[in-house]
């Protein structure tokens, strides 16, 4: 939202446009946005957009359209935009965001969340005569607020005002962005449970305590402000005296990489919080106050160095080390490829901590209302930091007095500020759905707090060292394992007319059975299971014939043995394995129909050489069966819904 900083509609459409292209990997059913005035005269109207698939789409769509007058200045104007991964209704332009009100475009929203008490609402909203194009949760918030300003009788009411007694209806999560022709230029934002921030970029060098920001601890005073604003301004398209070293720009999106190339000024808001921007200001008060709450919001500059912002924003592990080493019990949570770095690194964190140790799904363990106790240790692994699931299992243990450990790779994430301390995995944006270095960095980093846990253990140290050297190693083997892309993808040539793959190992690789499955899933719609080679013999063994693609992990480590007796029982069943396996390992290479070599490393780190094959295989069978890599299909990056 700009304030007296003209600019053409081009600009703030292409402003749009671009902060939508990165937050792509949040979702890419769908795209849309709203922008001021359609015609030449810049009558008091909005435009909307709206296209299936991606946000180039959506921009083409936009230069289609060649009766708007894409030069127009204009001094004061707020655009809001939207990328969607449909949860309620199909990918289709009348499903995307921004919804309405109706076909006037009186009030438009975005919202990033679930509605979960939609169908009364709307049931009531129908019965008052309010007909829905969509079928979408979302339509029912601008449908509500339509009814509330048309029944607002002889009363004035705020923007906000109307915003707040709309949230007041709804359940579930959101975070909401709202635009009206009867409010122009003013936007009101709220969140409960979905993120969102505020950045604030000015033409000028502003100081923080320059920033247009005025905090008020219930809404009276912005209501009061909001109607003489409004009430002076008479006409809509007034502008009003506000010093012009303070014109500013305001950003409201769900990350800060949608935002981070105008402004490293930012503010998160937290839920309930609404948030007005109008004549240039930002007014944030809270809905309901509780006693004793600051209702200021730090205003954080992004443009420290990663290690300071980690510093700042997660605390760090050691302030907290002493308290972790009392614990009674260790729980891993996540969900998807961050469920399976906890796997993955569950049996170290055993042997060298010597503590009990859980690994959890977040919704499962939700479901189950798992005992938790004020001795207990959680972490919560998320690359986005705003996994919806994540994030509520990281409040419940809160509630339940645990200390609450973050190991995420977003700065500034829900997951990062709602814990008590934390690591920052620092592997870089991710932006593929399907999560590869995260992954990696989530499995270093838990094996690094395992290491940390047990400096102070004399008996451990052999066992650290060994370790802490076969880190040093990795980035070499990691380099010798991507050499090996080409055999790789002969045997992808080979496999992507397939219906289905297995991947089975037990041990430390059991975990890349799972994530080597879920890439091959994710990328490639093969049907893929990961399997514990343990298990084989309780039930997939009656999947095995010449005909089912199988790869084994077969790795020289304490579990050795018991693959092979596995593979035998593959090979006895006309079974044609591909094995990864260590380097000059005839025993194993004689009885496999093709082998994949890896170098050795130490057992608890072999993991991360040996999902790499997997990665690659997966993408290979995706590229060959012609599927976008990074986008596919009905897969968010972000899930911000339970
Ligand atoms: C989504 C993504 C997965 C990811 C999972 C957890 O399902 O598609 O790739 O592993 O969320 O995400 P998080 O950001 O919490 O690690």
């Amino acid at each position: 939202l700009n304030y007296r900083v003209p600019r053409t509609r081009r600009d703030i459409l292409q402003t749009l446009i671009k902060g939508l292209q990165r937050l792509e990997y949040r979702g890419y059913d769908s795209a849309g946005v709203a922008v001021d005035g359609s015609g030449k005269d810049n009558a008091v109207n909005i435009s909307l957009y709206k296209k299936t698939g991606k946000v180039k789409a959506l921009d083409e769509e936009i230069y289609k359209n060649n009766s708007i007058d894409f030069e127009a200045e204009l001094d004061t104007h707020f655009g809001i935009a939207h990328t969607r991964w449909a949860t309620h209704g199909e990918p289709s332009p009348v499903n995307s965001h921004p919804h309405r009100s109706d076909k006037n475009n009186e009030f438009v929203v975005i919202h990033n969340g679930i509605i979960t008490n939609y169908k009364e609402l709307k049931k009531y909203l129908v019965s008052k005569g309010y007909e829905f194009e969509s079928d979408t949760d979302t339509e029912v918030i601008p449908k509500l607020i339509k009814y509330l300003y048309d029944n607002r009788e002889n009363e004035y009411v705020s923007f906000s005002t109307l915003v707040e007694r709309v949230i007041k209806q709804l359940e579930g999560a959101f975070a909401l962005v709202f635009k009206s022709i009867h409010f122009p230029g003013v936007a009101v934002a709220t969140r409960r449970g979905s993120p969102l921030l505020i950045g604030v970029r000015s033409q000028y060098e502003l100081s923080t305590e320059q920033i247009p920001v005025q905090y008020n601890c219930g809404d009276s005073r912005t209501n009061e402000q909001e109607n003489n604003l409004l009430n002076r301004r008479g006409s809509t398209n007034a502008l009003h005296s506000v010093d012009d070293r303070l014109a500013v720009e305001f950003y409201l999106a769900s990350d800060a990489s949608a935002i981070i190339e105008h402004t490293n000024k930012v503010i998160y808001l937290e839920d309930d919080d609404v948030a007005v921007v109008m004549e240039g200001k930002l007014y944030v008060h809270r809905i309901k106050r509780k006693a004793g709450e600051d209702p200021v919001r730090v205003i954080q500059t992004l443009q420290m160095e990663l290690q300071q912002i980690m510093k700042v924003i997660l605390g760090g592990l050691s302030d907290h080390l002493k308290e972790i080493k009392r614990c009674r019990r260790l729980i891993l949570i996540g969900c998807g490829t961050s469920y399976h770095a906890g796997v993955a690194t569950r049996q170290i964190l055993e042997e060298l901590t010597e503590l009990p140790v859980m690994v959890e799904l977040a919704s499962d363990f939700l479901d189950r209302i798992t005992p938790v106790f004020r001795d207990d240790v959680c972490f919560f692994i998320s690359q986005s930091g705003e996994t919806a699931d994540t994030l509520m299992a990281l409040r419940y243990c809160k509630q339940r007095g645990a200390l609450t450990v973050g190991v995420t790779n977003t700065v500034g994430s829900s997951i990062c500020r709602e814990t008590d301390c934390g690591v920052h995995i620092n592997a870089g944006p991710e932006v593929g759905v399907a999560s590869t270095k995260a992954y990696t960095s989530q499995f270093v980093s838990l094996i690094m707090f395992a290491l940390m846990l047990s400096e102070d253990r004399l008996s451990m140290q052999p066992r650290r060292l060994e370790i802490i050297n076969g880190l040093k190693k990795l980035p070499e083997l990691i380099k010798e394992v991507l050499a090996l892309d080409d055999q790789i993808k002969s045997i992808a040539d080979e496999l992507h007319h397939q219906r289905s793959l297995l991947v089975m190992g037990r041990g430390y690789n059991y975990s890349t059975c799972l994530e080597g499955a879920l890439k091959i899933k994710e990328i490639t719609y093969m049907h893929s299971e990961g399997i514990m080679a343990g298990e084989l013999k309780h039930g997939p063994l009656a999947l095995i014939d010449k005909h089912m693609p199988v790869i084994m992990i077969i790795m020289r480590d304490a579990c050795y043995q018991k693959c092979h007796n596995a593979l035998q029982q593959v090979t006895a069943r006309q079974g044609r394995p591909i094995i990864l396996c260590c380097q000059d390992d005839p025993e194993i290479s004689k009885l496999a129909y093709k082998t994949i070599e890896l170098p050795h490393t130490v057992d608890c780190l072999q993991g991360i050489l040996s999902v790499i094959p997997l990665q690659l295989i997966s993408f290979h069978l995706a590229v060959l069966r012609g599927y976008d890599v990074d986008c596919p299909r009905n897969l968010a990056k972000s899930v911000t819904v339970e």
